[in-house]
């Protein structure tokens, strides 16, 4: 037998049931903030994501799903979705034409990273960005658009919030924290010399613990952040608690992707292994003009369906009752079974049974395919334009006419 790729999963039904559902909520709510839909290819050039999310991060170091195809191109399989929706931005013309921009996107993201729980090589996020709006409203609205998502589907996260100040800040704060590594360069592990070199705040987010126990006393960026900087942090902060949302300052978030400014934030939850990250974003203003565009403001986020879906995965009842089965007792009602099927599909779904066979047989099917309604045609019926129902929720039957059939399905089903 040959068996999926470590790393890669598929989603059969119910649970399938769950993805459609999560991104109908999460589309919803995009729309309801003014984003709209965008389709970006999964495919892109290496460079591309060398260029965005950084030669010292772990994704481009050690994670991404590299290769040359055909033609001899340096190719990858995108290990996240803001760059190629960056690309896209810039090659549409739209950073020189100006204006608020905002899209969502969801689909396949690839890492190769060690798979475990709530962490697979092939994984789906939905995500957001907003081109060309230096509001903080904006950053508040991105971290906002999570918490309803996040609400409506009955999860409960803890919000960290940091600010990683803009480029006159952040060449402040990376001289001292390198004085201070220089300093310690003695008792920091190999990993965070390397980083010190390459890029020095991921040193804070190292999971050494003897690391860990230096950087307690490590200069923290908040301390760096010049006056424009503090003052939208602040704003930031009171916008989120104006608005109900609970959250922490978790100086040293520091994120993975190396093209983050100001705002940075992640939803965490320990009910997918200690503290994991289930959304995370930020603000990215140099990111378009890095990516070679014009300067524009940048802001956004992606969270993880998996992760979502380990959540709600333990919780979730059984799906309700849907749509309805129909089958025939006789071959001779197969034909009429059905084009009545075929009609009714028109609105309402309708699994059609190709085996004529007993009455309890096909109640029995209907149940296994959890139908609402289960519609029966014997010899009698097919003679006398009548048709056998029975709503498997509320447990009660009868004969109706063939001409009220419709009008008592959409009844009961409510559509
Ligand atoms: P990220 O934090 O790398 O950000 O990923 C976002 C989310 O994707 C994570 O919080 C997590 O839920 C999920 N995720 C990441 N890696 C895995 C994995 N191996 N298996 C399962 N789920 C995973 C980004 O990707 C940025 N592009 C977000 C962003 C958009 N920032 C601004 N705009």
């Amino acid at each position: 037998m040959i068996s999926a790729l470590r790393g890669m999963k598929h989603v059969l039904p119910p649970q399938s049931g769950l993805y459609e559902r999560i991104i109908k909520i999460c589309e919803e709510v995009a729309k309801n903030y003014g984003y709209e839909f965008v389709l970006a290819p999964h495919l892109e050039q290496t460079a591309l994501f060398r260029r965005s999310v950084g030669e010292s991060s772990d994704i481009v170091g050690k994670e991404m799903y590299q290769f040359e195809d055909k033609g001899g191109n340096d190719v990858c399989l995108r290990p996240e979705g803001t760059a190629g929706v960056v690309r896209a931005f810039i090659e549409a013309k739209f950073d020189r034409a100006g204006g608020v921009r905002r899209y969502f996107y969801h689909g396949s993201m690839f890492r190769y990273e060690r798979p475990q729980k709530g962490r697979l090589r092939e994984f789906h996020q939905f995500g957001c960005e907003c081109f060309g709006e230096p509001s903080v409203y904006e950053d508040a609205s991105v971290i906002l658009m999570i918490n309803e998502i996040f609400s409506r589907l009955g999860i409960k996260t803890k919000l960290l919030i940091n600010s990683l100040g803009d480029a006159a800040s952040m060449g402040a704060y990376r001289q001292k924290l390198v004085k201070f590594l220089d300093a310690h360069e003695e008792q920091i592990c190999e990993d965070c010399k390397r980083r010190k070199l390459t890029n020095p705040i991921r040193v804070l987010d190292c999971k050494v613990e003897s690391c860990q126990k230096i950087y307690e006393n490590a200069p923290l960026i908040i301390g760096s952040l010049n006056d424009e900087c503090a003052g939208e942090f602040k704003k930031l902060q009171e916008i989120l608690s104006g608005n109900g949302v609970e959250f922490e300052i978790d100086p040293k978030l520091v994120r993975g992707l190396d093209y983050y400014c100001k705002t940075a934030f992640e939803f965490v939850s320990d009910e997918i292994g200690a503290k994991s990250a289930v959304a995370g974003g930020g603000r990215y203003d140099r990111l378009v003009e890095y990516l070679g565009g014009k300067a524009s403001y940048g802001v956004g986020f992606a969270m993880g369906i998996e992760r979502i879906m380990e959540i709600l995965g333990g919780r979730e009842n059984q799906s309700a009752r849907n749509g309805l089965y129909i089958g025939a007792m006789d071959a001779d009602g197969l034909d009429a079974v059905y084009k009545i099927a075929i009609n009714l599909r028109k609105s309402i779904p309708v699994l059609v049974s190709y085996e004529p066979k007993k009455l309890q047989k096909h109640l029995n099917a209907a149940d296994n395919a959890n139908a609402r309604i289960c519609l029966c045609v014997g010899e009698d019926e097919l003679k006398s334009g009548k048709i056998w129902l029975k709503d498997l929720s509320e447990k009660a039957e009868k004969t109706l006419d063939l001409v009220d059939l419709e009008t008592e399905l959409k009844r009961i089903l409510n559509v």
